[in-house]
């Protein structure tokens, strides 16, 4: 998400005469992209000011500024606590950015922070500025007000509001003509996508249009997500099409049925559990109870037989019994589970849990439950990429092998990296390629046939 708002503020200060200077020692402005998620992200960026700080004394008039989630959870206090920061700009306030720098005096300081209820970006076209030019982002929603006990995001990136789908169409079919051949819809909670032609003129407008008249073959004035992903996927077959993440509370059968429908729509699911028990899952204010979220997982697996599923989990919220840890392990023996993102609980400022709860799972117990999880997850990665060696995938190949010049890299559908021999094939083309073995993060494979 981060990486697409970058890539916005690329693109409003490209059109105001600023240029993205890749030698650190050259530029005027650091904007530094922040995320406040957990309390180790935000020590990173307040190291790395520390680590500015050598740069700041020999470069007269440079400039920094934070944006993102750190600016807004922290506001002005930001820059008290940091004097090296002259400005601060949060997730919703970019457009003000051009004139901030171009006004910005030495010595001075500025903040702008305001949240929107309507601001989607939907105009500003990304500049793809770090790119290897076949995969991207495309930012479908902004904002949360899911309100999990745990989360700090409903408050430093606000209410949630959907982009207009005719905008992100017309990025994924542009993006096409580029040569991009994967596009990933990101939100925060993408099943609640939901966009509405809202005044007369805008319906007026939208019934002529012709990305209305879908697969669904009638007009409609709105959309949500499970159409959005069939209008995207319908740019062309050669276009895959990604998303995250969704919330297992709102994983509808209409989307599962839409991703069986079209072969582009890659078969992997991030399903962002948090919790295997009960107790824990009320607590963290999830919204379904474990037996509810196996139901989601079965239908994924009836609806979608080879589907990847992945997953995050926090280890150690407040008041977590071994019993509860148990539990999660126990879920992630029953899911099996292709990857997960496994997090020790940190708890953030003005959340429920700050208001309302104690962090009382000493440091050490959190830490030792996570790596339970990690070593469960790894056994559980290897048999399933184990079970991968003989099949062969269409693989969209992404780049050379970090480990060899000799070899390619690419995804499939599932997305999983898989290695091969480069023969005369080149990223941004497909191949079939057969898996011949594997570790517990990577696939091995040779190329059986050329498309
Ligand atoms: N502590 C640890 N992990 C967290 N996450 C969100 N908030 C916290 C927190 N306070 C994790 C959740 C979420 C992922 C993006 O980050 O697992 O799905
Ligand atoms: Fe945070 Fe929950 Fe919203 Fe995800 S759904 S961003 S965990 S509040």
């Amino acid at each position: 998400m981060n990486l697409a708002d970058s890539e916005i503020v690329a693109s409003l200060l490209s059109k105001d005469n600023y240029a993205i200077e890749k030698d650190i020692n050259q530029a005027d402005f650091i904007l530094i992209n922040t995320c406040a998620i957990r309390d180790n992200a935000e020590q990173r960026i307040r190291k790395r000011l520390r680590e500015l700080r050598a740069l700041q004394r020999t470069h007269q008039g440079l400039k920094i500024g934070i944006l993102g989630c750190m600016a807004e959870r922290l506001q002005k206090q930001l820059m008290e606590e940091e004097d090296n920061v002259s400005f601060i700009v949060g997730p919703d306030a970019y457009r003000n950015l051009p004139q901030m720098l171009d006004n910005i005096k030495d010595g001075e300081k500025l903040a702008e922070t305001l949240l929107s209820e309507t601001e989607t970006y939907d105009d500003i076209e990304p500049v793809r500025y770090d790119t290897n030019g076949i995969t991207a982002y495309i930012s479908i929603m902004r904002g949360c007000q899911n309100y999990c006990a745990y989360c700090v995001v409903p408050y430093t990136r606000g209410r949630e509001r959907s982009r207009d789908p005719r905008t992100i169409v017309d990025e994924a079919r542009s993006l096409f003509e580029k040569g991009y051949r994967e596009v990933t819809l990101l939100g925060q909670n993408v099943n609640s996508y939901r966009w509405e032609a809202e005044s007369g003129k805008r319906k007026a407008e939208s019934e002529e249009h012709d990305l209305f008249t879908n697969h669904y073959s009638q007009i409609t004035n709105s959309v949500g997500f499970p159409q959005l992903m069939a209008m995207v996927a319908e740019v062309s077959p050669l276009l895959r099409v990604r998303f995250a993440t969704s919330h297992p509370k709102d994983l509808s059968d209409e989307l599962l049925q839409v991703m069986a429908r079209y072969d582009n729509i890659c078969k992997c699911i991030h399903l962002p559990v948090q919790s295997g028990s009960e107790r824990m899952l009320k607590l963290m204010n999830r919204r379904y109870t474990p037996e509810w979220y196996l139901g989601r997982i079965d239908a994924i697996r009836r609806y979608l037989p080879t589907c990847s599923i992945t997953t995050d989990v926090i280890a150690g919220f407040c008041t977590e019994t071994e019993e509860d840890h148990q539990a999660t392990l126990e879920m992630f023996r029953k899911v099996r589970y292709d990857y997960a993102y496994m997090f020790k609980f940190s708890m953030r400022p003005n959340t429920y849990a700050a208001k309302y709860l104690q962090d009382d799972v000493p440091d050490d117990v959190k830490t030792r439950r996570l790596e339970e999880i990690i070593a469960l997850q790894g056994e559980i990665a290897l048999e399933n990429n184990q079970k991968e060696v003989g099949k062969t995938f269409e693989v969209l190949i992404e780049g050379v092998s970090h480990r060899s010049e000799g070899q390619l890299f690419g995804r499939n559908s599932q997305n999983k990296v898989i290695v091969f021999e480069r023969g005369n094939l080149q990223p941004g083309q497909y191949a079939n390629v057969k898996v011949t073995r594997c570790t517990s993060a990577t696939l091995i494979g040779e190329v059986v046939d050329n498309k």
